[in-house]
């Protein structure tokens, strides 16, 4: 694709945009007396203008029915997370039963430690990548503790190479094959929350396998941003959060996703709920735990249904739109951010004091681009929201963007380019 620097080419872009009808499906803040452009999808993606009426519904149930919406509701709230499961399975590439809506996100990832991080002997190491996202770091170091390990000898981190941004992924198999029967865990974000970028989890989860490891992901930055296949993958366990790309509403429910393979393993450690306890039985009130032979095993608690109701209108709209046509709507709009950013960049030359740290490779990130600011870091960012660019910034000195396939146009991207122009 030939990108141009123009108002015209950006409009005639949103004009042959297949999804261009979805941006009206959504509200766009309207809080600065600037048009907003919405760069943080990837932190808490916008509000669908139909959340609204699953959540009404809901709360209607509730008046109408009291502790009887449970089993009379139109949804039954009893089983209400069945009527996710399937959409929620397409979006990660799983089968249903290997996935549940339910819990947060570092819920989920302990949990599912508790049930694929079992060191034993001298088969006790986490590889992870370095600057994962600080939740994950606790979780990792406080699961080592709490089976009596050292974090600084159990965990390792792969970083990237000195002088650069990226982690080499030849980096990571040669650390799987050096630490061999000594890895129990491999566990790392998809993508990188900080530098966007994607890592092949096929390539890492039969690397992982190869030495014996069990290999697990976090998947906050990718789901509903990258084309992932869990199942097919052979993956061992992940978890989502549904508030950034899956426009889910803020801190609202999670994913997690156990492969076929193990969900029928009795010896698998466990931390259970009621709401795991096998749902034939449940009311019974037996005081043996049963697990059920799928991800819902996991879950704990009874659904909260108001989250629940915000993420069903989300994975509707999923499920009519399709990975695929998201996928190439995002490649196109975060190459031509890259575009407009490396534009301005020339416009400057050696006055120019940003550069992107993601990957230039389409196929090695999702919608994400982290640019590195030298100099007035702060004051560049700044700028930028007064001018109504509502993007990230990461202490140092890292501004991260993720224009949405969703609601995202090629004129926002075209009216950055023009503020961050104004801006040098
Ligand atoms: C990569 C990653 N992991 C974990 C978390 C923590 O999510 P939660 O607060 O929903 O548990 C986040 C939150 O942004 C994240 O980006």
């Amino acid at each position: 694709m030939q990108f141009e620097n123009t108002l015209a080419f950006a409009q005639q872009m949103d004009a042959n945009d297949p999804l261009k009808a979805y941006r009206n499906q959504f509200y766009l803040p309207s809080f600065t007396d600037k048009p907003v452009v919405y760069f943080t999808g990837n932190s808490l993606g916008l509000q669908p203008k139909s959340t609204k009426e699953y959540i009404l519904k809901e709360l209607d149930e509730w008046a109408k029915y009291g502790v009887e919406g449970h089993f009379l509701a139109e949804k039954p709230w009893f089983s209400y997370h069945e009527f996710l499961s399937a959409k929620a399975a397409k979006i990660v590439g799983a089968q249903e039963k290997e996935v549940v809506i339910t819990h947060s996100l570092s819920t989920n990832i302990h949990l599912l430690m508790v049930s694929f991080y079992q060191p034993k002997g001298k088969r006790t190491k986490i590889l992870c990548e370095a600057k994962a996202f600080p939740s994950d770091q606790y979780i990792l170091q406080t699961q080592v503790k709490f089976h009596g390990l050292d974090p600084d000898t159990t965990i390792v981190e792969i970083a990237p190479r000195s002088g650069e941004h990226l982690i080499n992924e030849e980096d990571i198999y040669a650390k799987i094959a050096e630490l061999g029967d000594e890895l129990a865990l491999v566990m790392i974000g998809g993508v990188n929350y900080y530098s966007g970028q994607l890592f092949d989890m096929k390539m890492i989860t039969e690397k992982g396998h190869a030495v014996g490891a069990k290999v697990g992901f976090d998947l906050a930055h990718a789901a509903g941003n990258i084309d992932v296949k869990l199942h097919d993958w052979n993956v061992d366990f992940a978890a989502w959060c549904t508030y950034k790309y899956l426009n889910s509403s803020p801190g609202g429910v999670s994913g997690l996703f156990v492969h076929e393979k193990h969900l029928k393993d009795k010896t698998l450690n466990r931390f259970g709920g009621w709401w795991g306890h096998d749902k034939k039985v449940r009311f019974l009130m037996e005081p043996d735990f049963q697990p059920m032979e799928t991800a819902e095993a996991w879950q704990l608690s009874n659904a909260p249904i108001i989250g629940m109701a915000a993420h069903l209108a989300s994975l509707d709209m999923f499920a009519e739109v399709g990975m695929e046509k998201l996928c190439t709507k995002r490649d196109l709009l975060t190459g031509y951010l890259e575009f407009t950013i490396d534009e301005v960049s020339k416009m400057y030359g050696e006055k120019c004091s940003f550069e992107i740290i993601s990957s230039r490779d389409k196929s090695k990130r999702g919608a994400q681009l982290s640019m590195l600011v030298h100099g007035e870091a702060k004051k560049l960012f700044d700028y930028l929201t007064a001018e109504g660019v509502i993007a990230d910034w990461r202490e140092p000195n890292v501004i991260r963007m993720a224009p949405v396939p969703l609601y995202n146009s090629f004129e926002d991207i075209y009216r950055f380019g023009q503020i961050l122009s104004k801006a040098l």
